[in-house]
């Protein structure tokens, strides 16, 4: 039988969803399941490496799930889940902290960055966070690892830690690969266009959330960051006009216009027609969504049909890597 390869991938719920991750990754995904085995999970545990309101992070994880659906990912094609519902990932996490080195996680940039910026809480977990992302994938041996660029040094290090545990037991665990996508846009802060637009964002004006009322997306269009230039020309010159190029991004995103098309229809025009006419296209494309996404939030019994059936179908794949692993490493069996 000619089987689908299997991909992996786990956002964190520290943040409401924006419109990078949608036009950057997730749309993209639904017609993946096409040709994967999908998985997707809402990383609850990595959340707490960062203090978090629980009211909120409860909220959060379910309004991913719904939001996802709404993105046009179909629980029935993809296995959808939340990572705390799976105990396997735990348990795997904690045998391989004993096979990741300190060495190896001290090298981690995204651990320097935010041990930077939560001074005050420099916890064991945000340490060894990445041996918890191994385990995460490593547990549904899949072939790629769907991740923004700043995932790649996880990757990297699950890859080396898979290889050094099979090279001590024989063949355990799939070496995956990275799979950074070529589709997909890279959609930069609508307030500082040299930074990417994140959910973690601390200035709201940069991001444009998907459950976002249409005035207040519109609003901050019309705010965009354009250029000090008096040029006042749209065209697309990524170094010198960042602010633009981005806006020009996001509207060939959701248009599907390319870049020429795009100067063509604003020749002439400005910023002062050009900003508003993103912003009409973005409210558009998101509007289907928001709708979508809050129908599903306020059906509680369905969210939970998913978020259960998802669960059970990954602990069940989880579970026979954990066995094999248990075994391998000694561990008597239950
Ligand atoms: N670390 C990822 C992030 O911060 C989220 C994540 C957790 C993840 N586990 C994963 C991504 C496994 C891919 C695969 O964005």
């Amino acid at each position: 039988m000619d089987e689908k390869k299997v991909m992996l991938s786990g956002i964190q719920p520290s943040g409401d969803l924006t419109l990078g991750s949608y036009l950057g990754a997730i749309k993209n995904w639904a017609e993946r399941a096409e040709s994967f085995d999908c998985y997707y999970f809402m990383a609850d545990m990595h959340s707490i490496t960062v203090r978090q309101d629980p009211a909120a992070l409860r909220r959060r994880t379910l309004e991913q799930l719904a939001q996802y659906i709404a993105c046009g990912l179909d629980p029935e094609k993809n296995t959808l889940f939340i990572q705390s519902h799976v105990h396997q990932h735990a348990e795997l996490g904690w045998v391989l902290n004993c096979y990741t080195m300190f060495g190896e996680l001290s090298r981690m940039t995204q651990f320097k960055d935010k041990s930077a910026k939560n001074k005050d809480n420099i916890n064991g977990g945000l340490f060894t966070y990445p041996a918890l992302m191994a385990a995460d994938i490593l547990l549904y041996q899949p072939d790629y690892v769907p991740v923004g660029e700043d995932q790649k040094q996880h990757c990297e290090l699950t890859r080396d830690v898979a290889q050094r545990f099979n090279g001590i037991y024989g063949d355990v665990f799939k070496v995956p690969e990275p799979y950074i996508p070529k589709v997909g846009a890279r959609i930069m802060s609508l307030s500082d266009p040299l930074s990417k637009m994140s959910k973690s964002d601390k200035d709201p004006a940069g991001s444009i959330y998907l459950m976002e009322k249409p005035e207040d997306i519109q609003r901050k269009f019309k705010r965009a960051v354009t250029d000090s230039d008096t040029e006042n020309c749209v065209r697309y010159d990524p170094v010198n006009k960042p602010g633009v190029a981005n806006l020009m991004a996001i509207y060939a995103a959701v248009t599907g216009k390319s870049f020429d098309e795009i100067e063509a229809e604003f020749a002439g025009q400005g910023y002062g027609k050009f900003k508003p006419a993103v912003g009409e296209a973005v409210v558009e494309t998101l509007r289907p969504i928001r709708e979508e996404a809050s129908r599903i939030m306020s059906d509680k019994a369905y969210l939970e049909s998913v978020y259960r059936a998802g669960a059970e179908r990954a602990s069940y794949v989880a579970e026979k890597t954990l066995r094999k692993v248990y075994k391998k490493i000694g561990f008597v069996a239950r």
